[in-house]
């Protein structure tokens, strides 16, 4: 569809998603099966870090051995079901900086109006992935990219676990040089904006608030 689109297939991630669909999954599992496809994202996502190595000395000789090139990266969550998918790649990327960024949308012109923005400094030295598990319209993850690019970011990329073809078009059109790593690409939005056949609102599953 995009050549800016991947879609993890592994077997892992993808049984753990249908688990995550049923509507019976508990908001624990839920989030523990979100954390653990974050992992398996950012695996992806980190896939082509650049490289150098170090000199060390093993227990039986020297060696060059590799190691990440460069500053740590920087991991952007839009408030508030992208920090479901913050723990897990932390854990893999310890060193990342976090920043935060909070949209809602006008209920009137029905585009995304900020409310919360906590960025990193030195974006422009850092690969920047920005974090939401649903890319259904598009229209926040797009604002949301508009300002990490704002605070400087270059090289971004957009992870999230559910893709409508509606919101990678939407992202491909805005942000073009934004590659989008994704579990799964739905069928379509419903006439709420929802993903179908999707999970329902990742918050409300992820936090219980429904
Ligand atoms: N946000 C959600 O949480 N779920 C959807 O299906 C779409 C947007």
């Amino acid at each position: 569809m995009s050549q800016n689109l991947t879609i993890v297939e592994h077997p892992l991630v993808q049984h753990k998603l249908t688990l995550m669909r049923d509507k019976t999954c508990s908001t624990s599992d839920f989030r523990r099966l979100l954390r653990e496809i974050s992992q398996f994202l950012a695996y992806e996502i980190t896939r082509e870090l650049p490289m150098t190595t170090r000199s060390i000395d093993t227990p039986l000789c020297p060696m060059d051995a590799p190691v990440l090139a460069g500053k740590k990266l920087a991991l952007v969550s839009i408030l508030r079901a992208g920090n479901g998918l913050l723990d897990g790649i932390l854990e893999l990327v310890p060193g990342a900086r976090v920043g935060f960024v909070g949209l809602y949308r006008d209920e009137e012109t029905l585009k995304p109006v900020e409310y919360y923005n906590k960025l990193p400094k030195g974006l422009e030295d850092r690969l920047t992935i920005v974090v939401d598990p649903m890319l259904a319209t598009g229209n926040s993850s797009a604002a949301a990219i508009d300002m990490v690019k704002a605070a400087g970011a270059t090289n971004i990329r957009f992870l999230c676990l559910l893709a409508a073809p509606e919101g990678v078009a939407r992202m491909s059109e805005a942000h073009p040089d934004v590659p989008v790593v994704t579990a799964a690409l739905d069928e379509r939005l419903n006439e709420k904006g929802y993903i179908l056949p999707g999970l329902g609102d990742a918050g409300d599953r992820m936090f219980g608030t429904k």
